[in-house]
Order: C-alpha cells, then structure tokens, then sequence
C-alpha cells in the first residue's frame, strides 16, 4: 500500500510535458520519508559522486573515506597508481574497515584485524581456523566505481552506471577549457540547512529569477539581462558577463570578484563548479535526512594571479558567505511552504527555469526507473 502511495507521488510529475504546461514535482517530494529513503538508493546509489579532491590521493597507499547517504565508501591509490573504491564495510561482520584518510599499505579493520591489499582482496582473517565453505577471494571488498574530472574524484555505486567522461561530455571545452590544476585550493565550509537538497539545488537552478530579488549585492555585479541557462545531458551551465555598471555601482574589490563574469555548472544531481575572475567554488549537496542537508563549499583561486589571487578568494570567500545565508533563508521557507498544507505544487517560468525543469526530468527519470 504505501509503496503503491510513493509510486502514485514519483508519477505525479513527468518528465515528458514541456516546460510551458508542465507542474513542479510536488511539495511532497520535499516532505516525504518515504521519497527520500528512495532517492538515497535510486539516486545517489547510482550517480557519479565527486567525494575528494585529486590531490588528497596523490600517493601510492593514500586513502579518504567517507559516508554517502548512509551507504561508507573508501577511496585508495593503489600500488599500480590508480585510483581504487570500495564500499567500507568488513567483509567479517560490517564494521567500517578504516576511518578518516591518510596512507597505509593495506587496510585493516580495527575490529579483529582482517586485513585487504589495496586491491580489495582479503589479505589475513585472523584466528578462522576451523572455519569451512570460506572462499577468500569471496570475501573481497565490494567495488565501487572511480573516476576524475578536472580536478575532482567521483564515485558511483552503481557498477552500471554510464562512464563519467560520457556523463560529462563536452563540459571541459563549455567552461573555456580551464586549467583545473592552476588553482590552488583555499579552504572548505559548510553550512547545515533544514531543508531537503533538491530546494538547494532548485534555487542553484531557477536561472537567476530569485537574484534581483534576493541577492542585491550579486545582482549589481551581473548583467541580468545577459544571464542564460544551457542545458545537457547531466549537466547545465548559467552564465553571466559581469555588469558594466559594475565599476561605479559597486566597490572594486566586488567587480574584481567576478572578473569578466560568471559561469555555474551544475553536474546532476547535487554538485556545481563556479567559476569567476580567478577563482573557482564547488558547491556539494549533500542530504542528511529528507527536511535537512548541508552545502560544502570549496575555495579555489589561480595560483598565477598570486598573493592578488588569494585576495580575491578571502574576498570571494565573504561575499559567498552573505548570498549563502540569503539562500539558506530561502530554502528554509520554501522547506516550511512545501509542507503547507495549502500546497500542492508549482508552475515554472518557462524562459528563465529551464535548468530547473531539467534537474526535475533527469530526478524523474531516475526515481520512476528504480520503481520499474
Ligand atoms: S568486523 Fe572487521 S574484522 Fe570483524
Ligand atoms: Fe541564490
């Protein structure tokens, strides 16, 4: 019965209806336990995931670990040098194998010390002795898949899943074909917001519609009437020159922020690359319960541009700070009017939230193959 409810809510909205008569998913995909429980399998069991930066597995031996949606993962540079991920769960008994980063040349479990290469295989199982039907090679850490674009490292737990460099296809050359190891990263923050992720990623995604009216520090560095969305296979670009008002409307140290303007790409489902003047941001969206998630933000700028470059990210790094805590506002009320009784769902601006309308189709599809 209530999987008969979620199914009837999941095919509430579809996908197939142009934007110009098409209505939002409705508020009870931003409400709804049983929604998010799938998302968590359906969606982020089954999309590349960028978990870490390239340089944090820069050596044989390094590993990071981490816990997406409830499901611990473990990356590794292996002794060939490539990259390797796993679940990081002990074949023995479940325990999470390691904890945090760092480099090791096998990866035990503190629990009872079964040992894997880092490889995957069981390596020793201590005091088995007597045990029957175990085959070791069984018993190897469950594989999940790896790659890296730009700068980034991904996972996807789905072993099907499409390569990445075709997921991302062409996204290199759209963003000016940038020299991603030319920055230098700055420094990371969060912030918790008590929503579910999809409004952050809507609000990321209404082609500037809320700016003028929320953002007004933003707004006077953009050209709004310039501001455009272009939408790909599992990804979309909005794009902005900088306001050529700017330099009398603002002060210097905003319009240097911006540089000749700004391009957000959204990669499905939940993390964007920002990029302006000589710095770079990558937002994370990362759920952590369907009414509630947390945005990582990471810092970049371009090492040529030197002690002026680390300026304009500290700079950069303020002026985020202020539009973040304008769209947490945002993304907490619209949590609390989805719940509304009052509403049902919404209607889109067809010219301007075209990435929206997108991210909703791509989600759609994902969530109504899952169900079959
Ligand atoms: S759970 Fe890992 S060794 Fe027992
Ligand atoms: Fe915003």
């Amino acid at each position: 019965m209530r999987n008969a409810s979620l199914r009837d809510l999941v095919f509430r909205f579809d996908p197939e209806v142009p934007i110009e008569r098409a209505w939002m998913p409705p508020g009870a995909w931003y409400t709804d336990p049983d929604l998010y429980a799938l998302e968590r399998r359906a969606v982020f069991g089954a999309s590349w995931q960028a978990v870490a930066r390239v340089e944090q597995l820069g050596v044989p031996g390094a590993y990071l670990s981490g816990c997406l949606t409830g499901m611990p993962w473990v990356i590794v540079r292996a002794d060939n040098g490539k990259l390797a991920a796993y679940h990081n769960v002990c074949r023995h008994k479940g325990r999470e194998v390691v904890r945090g980063h760092g480099v090791l040349g096998e990866l035990v479990c503190g629990y009872h010390a079964w040992s894997y290469s880092l490889d995957g295989r069981l390596r020793s199982a201590p005091r088995v002795g007597g045990i029957q039907d175990f085959d070791r090679e069984e018993m190897s850490l469950t594989p999940i898949l790896v790659e890296t674009w730009g700068r980034w490292v991904f996972i996807n737990i789905d072993l099907a899943a499409e390569p990445l460099a075709v997921a991302l296809s062409g996204l290199a050359q759209r963003m000016s074909g940038r020299d991603w190891l030319g920055y230098r990263f700055l420094q990371s923050t969060e912030w918790v917001i008590q929503s579910n992720w999809k409004a952050v990623v809507d609000n990321y995604l209404d082609g500037g519609y809320h700016i003028p009216h929320m953002h007004p520090t933003l707004a006077a560095q953009l050209d709004m009437a310039d501001y455009r969305t272009e939408v790909f296979g599992s990804y979309s670009i909005q794009s902005a020159a900088a306001s050529r008002a700017a330099d009398e409307r603002i002060a210097y140290s905003a319009t240097a922020r911006i540089g000749d303007g700004a391009m957000y790409a959204w990669l499905y489902p939940n993390f964007m690359v920002n990029l302006y003047g000589n710095c770079i941001d990558t937002n994370t969206v990362i759920p952590l319960g369907h009414d509630r998630c947390k945005v990582v933000y990471d810092f970049y700028f371009r090492e040529s541009a030197g002690e002026a470059g680390e300026l304009e990210a500290q700079d950069s790094i303020a002026q985020s700070a202020v539009t973040q805590r304008e769209d947490i506002e945002i993304c907490e009320s619209i949590q609390r009017g989805n719940s509304s009784p009052s509403f049902d769902r919404g209607r889109y601006a067809p010219n301007v939230e075209q990435g929206e309308h997108h991210f909703h189709r791509l989600l759609a599809a994902q969530l109504r193959r899952a169900l079959g």
